[in-house]
């Protein structure tokens, strides 16, 4: 009985904690999208499927992106009941396979007229190889959102004002990219330990934010802009594929520390909508706020290799 009573205290200071102190700043644009068409990346679940809800409730027609027809279809539901809106579109998008995102791209220039805003969300946290045998984080993180992105340039030109948000993730601090290993292994690290995992993500993190940089220096002149961000420590499914230990380890950071999927997605949505910030373009956010990156993650001949090599790696050189 009264430990009931303690746990239910302590759930109720959880909460009240989490919405007061973690909660952070929210996107506070009323910006309409009644005629515009979003890309969201793994929107299924996380906070992409929580951006996918608010820029629907806004009037966009949004394209869910998702790897599993299952999952996608059982989310289509949920973002059309939940944002009272029926322009949302469910499309296969695999980002492990570079077969998958090209057909992808074609499916989509073929059957939609517009693209204001893509939003490269999806991102995995597991060791493993993609489709295309290179290294799981990397290629799902960084090369086929690199892949995607560049096929669907053009249509974004046309219809500018248009962006692109990259969501990165403040564990980029951690990362480093190593060219020798990327061209021995196709991978930003070996290995599989807890904290091997950890550097591959942040590497792989390191790179969204690298090639946010050099894409508004190829977009000058243009009308699309882009911006990269942390978007919080977030209660989502990103660590299910790590071992149950870890898990949870994670639990009491979850319950007080960690926001919630509404909260999480408040900065994405402050780089898709927010009125003024294109000349912000190529910068990084966090907490709905600019923020100053380390020289390392805006070096302009990093970025400018890692364009070139991920070019090669997808055929596109
Ligand atoms: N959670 C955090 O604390 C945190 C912190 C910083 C940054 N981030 C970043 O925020 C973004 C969203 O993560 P989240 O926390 O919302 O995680 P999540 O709940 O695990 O959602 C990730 C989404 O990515 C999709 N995805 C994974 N692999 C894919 C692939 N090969 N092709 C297409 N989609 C794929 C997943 O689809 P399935 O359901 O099919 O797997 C899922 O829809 C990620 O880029 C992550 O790195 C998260
Ligand atoms: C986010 O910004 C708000 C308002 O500026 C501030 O009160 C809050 O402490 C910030 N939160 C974090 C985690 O930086
Ligand atoms: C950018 O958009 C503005 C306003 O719609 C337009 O006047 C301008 O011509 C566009 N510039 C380019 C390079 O497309
Ligand atoms: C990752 O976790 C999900 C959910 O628990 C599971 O369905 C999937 O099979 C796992 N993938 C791998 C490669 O372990």
């Amino acid at each position: 009985m009264s430990l009931l009573l303690v746990l239910g205290v302590v759930v109720v200071a959880a909460y009240i904690f989490r919405h007061i102190v973690v909660k952070g700043k929210s996107c506070t644009s009323k910006v309409k999208l009644h005629g515009k068409t979003v890309i969201i990346t793994g929107s299924n679940t996380g906070i992409g499927k929580e951006t996918a809800i608010d820029l629907a409730k806004r009037g966009a027609r949004v394209i869910l992106a998702c790897r599993s027809r299952q999952r996608g279809e059982a989310a289509l539901e949920d973002v059309k009941r939940e944002s009272g809106s029926n322009q949302v579109v469910f499309m296969q998008l695999d980002l492990g396979s570079q077969k998958s995102v090209r057909s992808f791209a074609e499916t989509f220039l073929k059957t939609e007229s517009r693209l204001d805003l893509l939003i490269n969300n999806a991102g995995v946290y597991m060791q493993g190889r993609t489709e295309d045998g290179l290294g799981m984080m990397f290629g799902v993180n960084h090369i086929g959102h690199f892949l995607l992105t560049n096929l669907l340039l053009d249509r974004l030109k046309a219809c500018g004002p248009s962006r692109v948000v990259n969501v990165a993730s403040m564990t980029h601090n951690w990362g480093n990219v190593d060219f020798d290993c990327l061209n021995t292994h196709k991978a930003l690290g070996v290995g599989s330990s807890a904290l091997d995992v950890f550097w591959i993500y942040s590497n792989s993190k390191l790179c969204n934010v690298l090639f946010n940089h050099e894409l508004a220096k190829r977009l000058k002149g243009t009308n699309v802009t882009c911006y990269s961000l942390h978007p919080g420590a977030i209660n989502s499914d990103l660590a299910r594929n790590t071992s149950s230990l870890f898990q949870l380890s994670l639990t009491p950071l979850n319950l007080f520390f960690f926001k919630n999927t509404v909260q999480g997605a408040q900065t994405t949505l402050h780089c898709a909508l927010q009125e003024g910030i294109e000349p912000l373009s190529g910068r990084y956010f966090s907490n709905c706020t600019v923020r100053e990156l380390y020289a390392r993650a805006k070096d302009d001949a990093a970025s400018k290799k890692l364009w070139e090599l991920s070019e090669r790696m997808c055929g596109l050189a």
